[in-house]
C-alpha cells in the first residue's frame, strides 16, 4: 500500500497525493474521464500508458490509478495481472527472450529454458535481483531456420544448446564487469 496517497474521498486531494507517484499526462487522461463509468478497456488505456512512462505497473502506480479512476484496486490488479503484457516488475538491464514456437520447441527449446532458469535463478516474467536479466518468451521469432533460438536484446543467436545459453549469459555478464571497472577506473 502506497503511503503518499490520500486516505481521503476529496477529489483535490487524492489528485495532489497522485501527483507525487503519477506523470502529468496520466493526470490529465485519468481527469478527463472522470465521473465517467470505467469500461475495462479505459482501465488497460491507462495501465498502458503507465506502463510505457515506468516500465513496469509498481503497486504505488495501480494503487493510484485506482483512487484517481475510482475503480476498486482488485479490478486494477486484475487486469494488471490478467494480461500478459503487463509487467509488475521492473525489467532487467538485458531482455533474454526464448522462442517457445513450434519450430524451436521441437528442437529442444524447452532444455535451453530450463538451463537459463537454472544459470539465471529466475523464471519466465522473472529479473535477476542485481538487474541484469529478464527472462521472457516468445512464440516466434521468424528465424525458425535457426531453431531453437534465443535474442538477448536486439541480438538474435541460433541454433543454441543449453551450453550455449550459458557461455552466452557468461558474454554479456563480463561486458558489464568490463563496464563496471572501467566505470570504477574512470
Ligand atoms: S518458432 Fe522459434 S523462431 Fe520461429
Amino acid at each position: 500500500m502506497s503511503h503518499a496517497i490520500a486516505n481521503t474521498d476529496n477529489w483535490a486531494e487524492v489528485k495532489a497525493a497522485c501527483e507525487a507517484v503519477l506523470p502529468k499526462h496520466i493526470l490529465d487522461f485519468i481527469e478527463a474521464n472522470h465521473g465517467q463509468a470505467h469500461s475495462e478497456s479505459q482501465l488497460i488505456a491507462i495501465l498502458h500508458l503507465v506502463q510505457g512512462h515506468f516500465g513496469f505497473l509498481g503497486q504505488e502506480q495501480m494503487h493510484a490509478v485506482a483512487q484517481l479512476a475510482q475503480i476498486p484496486l482488485a479490478k486494477v490488479t486484475g487486469v494488471a495481472t490478467f494480461y500478459h503484457y503487463f509487467r509488475l516488475q521492473p525489467r532487467g538491464k538485458h531482455i533474454i527472450n526464448v522462442c517457445l514456437g513450434t519450430a524451436c520447441y521441437v528442437k529442444g527449446a524447452d532444455k535451453l529454458s530450463q538451463r537459463l532458469m537454472d544459470e539465471l535463478g529466475i523464471q519466465f516474467g522473472e529479473t535477476t535481483k542485481d538487474g541484469l536479466f529478464s527472462l521472457e518468451s516468445t512464440r516466434c521469432l521468424g528465424t525458425c531456420g535457426l531453431a531453437p533460438v534465443i535474442m538477448v536484446d536486439d541480438q538474435v543467436y541460433g541454433p543454441v544448446s543449453p551450453a550455449e545459453a550459458s557461455l552466452i549469459v557468461d558474454k554479456y555478464l563480463k561486458k558489464e564487469k568490463g563496464a563496471k571497472a572501467e566505470a570504477a577506473k574512470a
